[in-house]
């Protein structure tokens, strides 16, 4: 993989720089740019340069989203930069491209807004191709795609990895060779999806400690009641799992029955009510792991955040901001809290990805990495 910094005498040259600017968006406004924020050294050093940057990312699934308010947060960074809402392989985005000036940086309309993208088509891989010089990919967090704008343009053009990209397999590597006591903390939810990344690190690190919906579902493998809780819909066979001595599950949860809480132990848990976070016994147990440990992967929350729930969350990432152990926060729904909370500085790394980073944790590269060498 070649990086940006090998690039030279890039003045005047055009180059398509893959970000991903997939961020939350409430209301037609950004809640967090941490996406954005991650892509400002690429860009910066691009155009600095003198090169034509120009912008490409995804929003969302469906391709009718519109990235005007990415584009409004994307000018606090970069005031002058411009904004190409035309189709991406239209006479209005061609003519927009050939009016840019050295240094200037623009953004094209989303990719997914044309079928091409997603199916990975030849055809519209080689049209974005023709705007440009080069390539370089500073997305990490979506290079789990097989998509025209990750594995397609790099057939077509002189291909580099951005900062971000760089700094993403760098620290998320440091994985394979932990230093220990080794602390895996796994939340969230869609349990399927993250039965690999705790079989692997069931055998790797010294204690999984399991908190989210995830939760829930070794609750019910127990033969407990979970009530209404968040469960995969179907029963998975988790069982072998539970048996693992390093799978530590939470000693009390947050229960919710209409307007009431308390905390209860999972197995005291009724038909009526639904678990929406661990307890403080669990929080406690989970910082003197952490207090222990000398290498810290968390990834998702350990209770519903999105609903209110995100208080064991918060409390959890004081500690491991406080702790001496290198810890790496794999993704998605955590980083808007941590963002939130300001303590970003203190991790060892806060990765851009949700579903990149989980399968790049398991299988060590991802598509789009492989389409860079
Ligand atoms: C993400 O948010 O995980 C990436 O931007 C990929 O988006 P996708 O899941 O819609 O492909
Ligand atoms: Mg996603």
């Amino acid at each position: 993989m070649k990086s940006i910094q090998k690039l030279k005498n890039i003045s005047g040259k055009k180059i398509l720089v893959r970000v991903d600017f997939n961020v939350p968006i409430i209301n037609g406004k950004v809640i967090d740019d941490f996406r954005i924020k991650k892509a400002v050294p690429t860009i910066d050093y691009l155009s600095k340069k003198g090169a034509i940057v120009i912008l490409i990312t995804h929003l969302g699934r469906s391709g009718e989203d519109s990235l005007k308010p990415v584009f409004s947060r994307l000018k606090k960074y970069f005031p002058e930069a411009s904004f190409i809402d035309e189709s991406v392989l239209g006479y209005g985005a061609t003519g927009a491209l050939d009016n840019l000036k050295k240094g200037d940086i623009a953004l094209m309309k989303n990719l997914r807004s044309d079928p091409g993208e997603v199916k990975n088509s030849p055809s519209f891989a080689r049209g974005l191709s023709r705007y440009a010089d080069l390539y370089v990919n500073d997305a990490f967090s979506v290079c789990h795609r097989a998509h025209a704008s990750i594995i397609g343009l790099p057939k077509y053009l002189p291909s580099y990895a951005g900062f971000q990209l760089q700094e993403e397999i760098k620290n998320l590597s440091r994985v394979f060779d932990p230093k220990h006591p080794f602390l895996f903390i796994l939340g969230g939810a869609k349990f399927k999806t993250k039965i690999p990344l705790m079989k692997n690190f069931l055998r790797k690190a010294d204690n999984v400690f399991i908190g989210g919906a995830i939760a829930n579902d070794f609750f019910r493998a127990e033969g407990y009641e979970v009530g209404t809780s968040l469960v995969s819909d179907e029963n998975l066979p988790i069982y072998s799992l539970l048996k693992k001595n390093n799978l530590i599950l939470p000693v009390d949860v947050e229960v919710e029955s209409g307007n009431r809480h308390k905390y209860v132990k999972p197995e005291e848990v009724t038909a009526e009510e639904s678990i929406v976070d661990i307890g403080p016994e669990s929080v406690k147990m989970l910082d003197s792991l952490i207090a222990k440990a000398k290498f810290i992967l968390w990834n998702g929350p350990l209770g519903k955040y999105e609903a209110g729930f995100g208080g064991a969350t918060e409390t959890v990432i004081k500690a491991v901001a406080k702790s001496k152990a290198f810890s790496l926060i794999g993704g998605g729904d955590i980083v808007s809290l941590i963002s939130k909370s300001k303590t970003e500085a203190k991790f060892g790394f806060v990765s851009t990805g949700g579903g990149a980073t989980l399968e790049f944790l398991t299988k060590k590269t991802l598509a789009g990495i492989k389409a860079l060498k």
